[in-house]
């Protein structure tokens, strides 16, 4: 039985394209069964449409409290039964209501190598610090922000004529292939936390 996805998303969708793309296979495990936005008007939802996903939107200006609207979110993603929430460019902070329902399964991608350069901005502060490797990292979404427990990592260098543009379209290649491969893996082979600190993601049964 393939694990039911429901996907999150804010931008481009371009990391939502590449599991619509691998969900075509069977072999691969997953099926998106929804696709959820706090915005209008973008890319991801274009591609969710185009794939026949169902979708929806959920603004935070629209409810009378942050609170409510995590709360709203939390429901709705519930709505599907997923298996798995995954975060792909969602540019929103979940909270309490969100991660009581889905801790453990909600996983997100940032483009740096965590735990540096976390927040909004991972792609320019590693550029602005002058490091000479980056990447991404897929990660269990905790209370924190871009804290919680990483599952995997990929490197990418850095170039001296790089700048922001042009370092976060190379991470992004990564980000794909690295968030496609760790859902299969999750969705066909299970996941558990181990370690004193219960902070390391072990894929696999
Ligand atoms: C990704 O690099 C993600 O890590 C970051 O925003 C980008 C989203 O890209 N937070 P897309 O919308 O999947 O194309």
């Amino acid at each position: 039985m393939n694990a039911g996805l429901v996907v999150l998303v804010s931008g481009q969708g371009t990391n939502l394209q590449a599991l619509i793309d691998a969900c075509a296979d069977p072999g691969y495990g997953a099926r998106i069964v929804a696709v959820g936005s706090d915005r209008d008007g973008i890319g991801a939802l274009d591609r969710a449409a185009s794939a026949g996903i169902p979708a929806f939107t959920l603004r935070v200006r629209d409810f009378a409290a942050r609170e409510a609207w995590d709360a709203a979110l939390a429901a709705r993603c519930g709505q599907y039964r997923p298996d798995l929430i995954v975060c792909a460019g969602f540019m929103k902070l979940v909270g309490k209501a969100f991660l009581d329902r889905f801790a453990g399964r909600c996983l997100n991608t940032h483009p740096a190598l965590l735990p540096s350069f976390p927040g909004m901005h991972g792609v320019r502060d590693a550029l602005d610090y002058g490091v000479k490797v980056t990447g991404c990292t897929v990660f269990l979404v905790d209370e924190g922000v871009d804290a919680g427990p990483v599952i995997a990592q990929a490197c990418v260098a850095v170039h001296d004529d790089d700048d922001e543009a042009t370092l976060h379209e190379r991470i992004k290649v990564a980000e794909r292939a690295l968030l496609v491969g760790t859902v299969g893996r999750m969705a066909r082979d299970g996941w558990s936390l181990t370690g004193e600190t219960g902070r390391k993601v072990r894929i696999g049964r």
